[in-house]
């Protein structure tokens, strides 16, 4: 089986405004001419001289799946013949066996959601609990080749345990910047146990975005957002991997959430890229979804007609997702406009009761992930999604990156106090969804170490149910 290596996956870097096609990106992985975002192409796939041969390539990433090699063990570097090379790779490749995640049908979110064909894939069962890692191996790996003592990143939580991680197997420093206050205990102890030098900035992830731009210029240090390319190429797999996973017959939606909007961009660039290399007969829509309170992405879509982005100050409980100047907002714009694909918002509780649903089929995620059944219950009751299509949500982090809101959920009290969720742009509950979220809570119940005080709790919750 000859499957074609360099030359042909040989990839250039180009600006996704001017065209520009610099031979190497700067510090800030920004276009040297104009300052607008970077991306990966490849000159030898033309649709005229296709260059892989499609079977063989599905033939051999199926066979990869036997090996005892750690690259091909990887669900990213399985499907390396669709990212750039990056040379000398034996020695510098940093590899968690990342990717490989499942694909689970959703029986009950399907009856909620009013779809008969629902599946999630899990992206948070990667090494440290999110999608993170599949761009992560790929980019930490880079940085590893290009020599860097020092990698970092600003992040609402995920991106930092990831790197922290990736950085600390590949022997190179991290720096971390987070807001403080404002990401999950889960993800800051994943930073601090791999080592990585944690910064909480008393700003929001905005300002630590715009703190780490300027450090970049004056330090010697690998920018590890996804503003780099290498992050997007590596957060490609997912969708091949799904692709794989559904005998690469497409399904008819995609449904992400939008936070920097690097994913979506990801996702949506090989779904393009399969199509262009007949791995895939037609392009699944691919849509967003956003939290109410932090939309800037749903409001340049919906108000502004894709022509400008608004940034905002943005709150919402699912604080993965709190962003309110998405760096990658006109890769994504690409990407609804190739695949067909909508934009939605969800308010708090939309997002609480979505989560509760998904951990009620047995499978669980972080706030940020439930945003996608919030919006797919959206996109059917405006029609856009079918009864009978099929749906894939793409959860992008594990049910214990947040037990926090999890457990003021079932308690009854995540609204309370001081919650974020109160504020205007965060939507107020109303009486109907609020119903909803009663009859998903699940608080514990505190009784005497007494038999008869077990019996009568079982007996009572079999009368409810
Ligand atoms: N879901 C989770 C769990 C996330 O952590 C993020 C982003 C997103 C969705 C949104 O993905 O930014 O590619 O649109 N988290 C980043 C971080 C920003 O720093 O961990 P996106």
């Amino acid at each position: 089986m000859s499957i074609a290596q360099n030359t042909e996956t040989a990839a250039k870097l180009r600006c996704i405004a001017c065209g520009a096609t610099p031979d190497s990106a700067g510090q800030n992985f920004r276009c040297a001419a104009c300052g607008d975002l970077l991306e990966f192409f490849f000159p030898g796939w033309t649709a005229d001289s296709p260059v892989f041969e499609p079977a063989a390539l599905k033939a051999l990433w199926l066979k990869r799946r036997t090996s005892r090699d750690a690259l091909d063990q990887s669900g990213v570097w399985r499907f390396r013949e669709l990212l750039p090379h990056i040379p000398n790779l034996e020695e510098y490749a940093i590899t968690l066996r990342e990717g490989n995640t499942p694909l689970y049908r959703l029986p009950r979110c399907a009856r909620a959601a009013a779809v008969e064909n629902l599946h999630a894939k899990h992206q948070g069962m990667n090494p440290t609990a999110s999608f993170k890692d599949t761009g992560m191996t790929f980019a930490a790996s880079s940085a590893h080749q290009g020599k860097f003592r020092w990698v970092a990143c600003a992040s609402t939580g995920n991106t930092s345990a990831s790197m922290a991680a990736y950085a600390a197997r590949g022997n190179m420093h991290s720096l971390v910047l987070i807001p403080e206050g404002k990401i999950s205990w889960g993800k800051l102890s994943q930073a601090l146990d791999y080592g990585a030098l944690t910064c909480q900035l008393r700003t929001d992830f905005d300002g630590c975005v715009r703190i780490l731009s300027d450090l970049v210029r004056q330090k010697p240090v690998c920018l590890l957002n996804s503003v780099n390319p290498y992050r997007i190429e590596g957060q490609k797999t997912a969708a091949i991997e799904l692709l794989e996973q559904l005998a690469w017959e497409p399904p008819d939606h995609i449904i992400v959430p939008g936070g920097n909007l690097g994913n979506s961009s990801a996702i949506g660039k090989a779904l393009v890229e399969m199509r262009e290399l007949k791995l895939i007969s037609r392009l699944p829509k691919l849509s967003i979804i956003q939290a109410q309170g932090a939309n800037p992405f749903y409001r340049c879509v919906r108000e502004f007609g894709g022509k400008k982005l608004d940034p905002m100050t943005a709150d919402t409980l699912a604080t993965a997702i709190r962003i309110g100047n998405p760096a990658s907002w006109k890769k994504a714009l690409r990407v609804l406009k190739a695949t067909g694909g909508e934009v939605e918002q969800v308010t708090e509780l939309e997002i609480a009761v979505a989560k509760a649903e998904i951990g009620a089929d047995g499978i669980g995620c972080e706030p940020a992930s439930a945003v996608t059944l919030a919006g797919l219950k959206k996109l059917r009751r405006s029609g856009f999604v079918k009864p009978g299509e099929s749906v894939v949500l793409i959860l992008t982090g594990h049910a214990l990156k947040d037990p926090d809101f999890t457990i003021k959920f079932h308690r009854g009290d995540l609204f309370d106090g001081t919650s974020d969720a109160g504020t205007p742009g965060a939507g107020t509950p109303d009486e109907a969804e609020a119903a909803q979220a009663k009859c998903l809570q699940r608080a514990p119940v505190v009784l005497e170490a007494d038999l008869r005080a077990v019996i009568g709790a079982l007996d009572a919750a079999e009368r409810n149910s």
